[in-house]
């Protein structure tokens, strides 16, 4: 696996491969690699001849007031980890080179960016977009891996690489959890022992409402009710959001039609944790069978 530092670099050797007529497959992260991160360059692996990953703490999606100083870093465990799975190239840029002095272009998805995360950390998806963006010119990827764990994100990211016309296929992958459910998360050795333990209430409020809706629950506020209920029961627990939106456009639904996501931001003591699922009603064809219900992780 080679490491490179500079755009230039990165950028000549993105080119070569084109030329050389191989595809590249790219997972972008801010490092501090788990299990999740890996799914992702294994999907890459899988579909593309090279593989890219690229570990940057992209101050420009950090809110004046988080974590940037803090966020947990640990360059040599995600170079072993990267080698370890597959991954031909890690490109890891400095911040002073991404944003120079004078830098002032940035990508912004309006709309799908304002709500949900958007509307609790205000210039974190502009962050996003912006360092994406300019990440995919640098290393010219055929297609770019997302994980489902931030599924806001990647759907802004979809909206992004199409409205600008960037010719690059955006995978989502499956959320990666811990054994008791929780996402693996960059963000959860933040936690306290009684913080962890609490934090598994997010899947578990997300399984309760997968099986409300199962069931055949399709009002939003009954569903939304039951999940914040089981938060509020875990003594560490604030609730940030709880959305049940279209996954298309993320515009807030009262029932669930056809599909809905729902998506939760709680902080535990100060850590703020997300979560989601994709929930499919039972939906009844002729002669009263029962067709689909049930629900897609
Ligand atoms: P980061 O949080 O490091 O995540 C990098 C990628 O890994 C994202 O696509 C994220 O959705 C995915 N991921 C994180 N946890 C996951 C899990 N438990 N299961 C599956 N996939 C998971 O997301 C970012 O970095 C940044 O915003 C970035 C896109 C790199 C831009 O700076």
């Amino acid at each position: 696996m080679k490491t490179i530092n500079t755009i230039a670099r990165m950028s000549t050797l993105a080119k070569m491969l084109r030329k050389e007529g191989k595809t590249v497959g790219f997972v972008p992260t801010m490092g501090y690699l788990h299990d999740g991160h890996i799914s992702l360059v294994k999907a890459a692996r899988k579909h593309t001849d090279v593989v890219v990953i690229s570990v940057f703490v992209n101050p420009a999606q950090f809110g004046p007031k988080e974590d940037l100083e803090k966020y947990p870093r640990d360059p040599k465990r995600d170079e072993t980890m990267s080698a370890q799975a597959g991954v031909d190239i890690m490109f890891c840029p400095t911040a002073k080179e991404m944003y120079p002095d004078g830098y002032s272009t940035y990508v912004a998805v309006e709309g799908v960016s304002q709500v949900m995360c958007g509307a609790s950390r205000p210039s974190h998806f502009r962050g996003v977009t912006t360092v994406v963006a300019k990440l995919f010119g640098i290393v010219k990827p055929d297609i770019a891996y997302f994980g489902q764990k931030d599924a806001q994100q990647a759907i802004i990211i979809k909206k992004m690489a199409s409205d600008l016309d960037m010719d690059i296929e955006i995978k989502v992958m499956p959320t990666v959890r811990e054994r008791d459910g929780l996402a693996m998360s960059s963000r959860n050795t933040y936690l306290s022992e009684a913080e962890r333990r609490d934090a598994v209430v997010l899947n578990q409020a997300l399984k309760r409402a997968e099986s409300l809706v199962s069931a055949g629950e399709k009002k939003a506020a009954v569903i939304k009710e039951e999940i914040r209920k089981m938060i509020a029961e875990t003594a560490t627990a604030k609730i940030d959001y709880i959305a049940l939106v279209d996954p298309q456009d993320l515009k807030e639904l009262e029932t669930i039609g056809k599909e809905a996501l729902i998506a939760l931001a709680v902080f535990f003591g100060r850590t703020r944790l997300i979560d989601n699922t994709i929930v499919h009603p039972r939906t009844f064809v002729e002669g009263n069978t029962c067709k689909g219900a049930g629900v897609k992780v």
